[in-house]
């Protein structure tokens, strides 16, 4: 199908995310078509970089029509037609290269390293900080968020222009809004959560990030850190000199970029709602940190860590939170690794309960750039369970759930990246742990 050339907009190179900036118009709402251009061609045809696709080939159980909810069948609520990238080539115009290629033709590769945050050096951590305030201060170029304070009716959808790191801290909030039913919500499992997804969706977030800093800094060699608290009885962290130490309220140290970081879309629980205080800053909380101060919790121990790894099903039935024996669900902290049959908060859970404030809030928790040194030790033992396992996407299991499906766009990403594709070795998206 040849798509007209819709889009005013002479796309400045972009690359993967939600939404598109320029796809964000009446015109392109309407027609649900997003082809912007990339060098002159919709998906950069011209160059040969990918192609405007109908999708509605590719869509599958559709017996989910049922659920009204503007995330199921990514992107199918939004666009039909949308572009399909060749080759090394990637973003929501095709004019990036897929993690792990670049250069101008996408034929090189490279593997970067991600590294422990206590082996960065002083210079280097102070820098990463840095990156993250930048990320938190800079207007996203390529994105836009949507805001609504009534997701039953499309056309009260708003998108309005965010930071680079609110952007990230969005799509996470995002994903784990109810899952609208026919007017209802059905909260058995969320979009990255409680499901066989939980690992690669949160890979694919966190890449994410690595390239949009990568971008906004200009070094493409830019990896993020991660944080191994399987040998620490407290957060070693969380100090002045690391990610900010916190007095009894929770309030972080003057001394850290932190400390005045606003939490958007917090007020999280309205389930009718999407972000609605980012439209006027409204109720925005600065970060809170409590470690360790509910007594209740406690850091995963290295033994924890070990059991989590010993599982070697990937995920087992019924797929959700009380799923037994499946390394997904001890390693995302809902069972006791030991036993694998008792449920139990730990490991991924536990850590975000455990630093409580704006983290213990797990929808609004991406706020706080402490998720994402956890996210990426929890992507690093995600690594190490494929790396001794020998997974692969054809490990991801069948299931129906919404947002879990094997063959369903990882939400809300551009272009599509299935959910069972993102079960693979980090190597093949361009990084590896130390
Ligand atoms: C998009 O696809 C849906 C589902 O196949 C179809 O009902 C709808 O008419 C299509 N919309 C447009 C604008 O083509
Ligand atoms: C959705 O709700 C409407 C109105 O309550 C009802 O008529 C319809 O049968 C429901 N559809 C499904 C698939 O449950
Ligand atoms: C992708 O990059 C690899 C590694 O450099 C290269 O060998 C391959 O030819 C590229 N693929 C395409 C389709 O350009
Ligand atoms: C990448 O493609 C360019 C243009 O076709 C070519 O000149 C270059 O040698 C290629 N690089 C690699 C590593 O294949
Ligand atoms: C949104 O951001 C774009 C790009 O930085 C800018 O051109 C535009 O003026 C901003 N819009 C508003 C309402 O701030």
């Amino acid at each position: 199908m040849l798509i007209p050339l819709l889009f005013l907009a002479i796309a400045i190179s972009s690359s993967h995310g939600q939404f598109p900036r320029v796809c964000m118009t009446k015109k392109a709402l309407d027609s649900k078509i997003c082809c912007p251009l990339w060098n002159g061609s919709p998906c950069g045809t011209t160059a040969q970089r990918g192609r405007c696709l109908d999708w509605e080939s590719r869509t599958f159980n559709l017996a989910d029509i049922q659920y009204y909810d503007d995330r199921l069948n990514w992107p199918r609520k939004y666009f039909n037609v949308s572009c399909e990238c060749f080759g090394n080539f990637s973003g929501f115009d095709c004019g990036k290269c897929k993690f792990g290629y670049y250069g101008a033709e996408c034929n090189e590769t490279k593997t970067l390293e991600r590294k422990e945050i206590r082996q960065l050096s002083l210079m280097e951590r102070r820098r990463l900080f840095s990156y993250f305030n930048l990320a938190k201060y800079t207007t996203s170029k390529d994105y836009v968020i949507l805001v609504t304070g009534d997701r039953h009716h499309h056309s009260t959808y708003k998108f309005i222009n965010a930071t680079v790191y609110d952007v990230f801290a969005w799509i996470h909030y995002y994903s784990m809004k109810p899952i609208l039913k026919n007017s209802t919500f059905f909260s058995k499992n969320s979009y990255a959560h409680q499901g066989p997804a939980f690992p690669g969706w949160h890979r694919r977030l966190l890449l994410f990030l690595e390239r949009e800093i990568q971008e906004l800094i200009g070094d493409e060699d830019f990896a993020l850190p991660y944080y191994d608290w399987s040998h620490d009885e407290t957060c070693t962290i969380c100090t002045e000199e690391m990610l900010g130490s916190s007095d009894l309220q929770g309030n972080i140290d003057q001394t850290s970029y932190f400390a005045s970081w606003g939490a958007i879309c917090s007020g999280y629980f309205y389930i009718d709602a999407y972000c609605r205080s980012a439209e006027r800053n409204l109720n925005v909380e600065n970060l809170l940190r409590k470690p360790g101060r509910d007594p209740t919790t406690r850091l995963p121990t290295h033994l924890d860590v070990k059991e989590t790894l010993k599982w070697e099903k990937f995920d087992t039935e019924p797929f959700d939170r009380t799923s037994k024996h499946s390394f997904r669900n001890a390693l995302e902290g809902f069972l006791n690794p030991l036993d694998g049959t008792t449920m139990e908060e730990n490991m991924h859970n536990m850590f975000h309960d455990y630093i409580g404030g704006t983290m213990g809030q797990v929808p609004i928790s991406a706020n706080d750039p402490i998720f994402v040194l956890h996210h990426a030790y929890i992507d690093k033992l995600f690594e190490d369970w494929i790396q001794k396992n020998n997974a692969s996407s054809d490990t991801y299991p069948e299931n129906i759930h919404p947002g879990h499906e094997p063959r369903e766009c990882a939400m809300p990403f551009f272009p599509c990246v299935t959910n069972k594709h993102l079960l693979q070795t980090s190597i093949n998206y361009g990084y590896k742990y130390k």
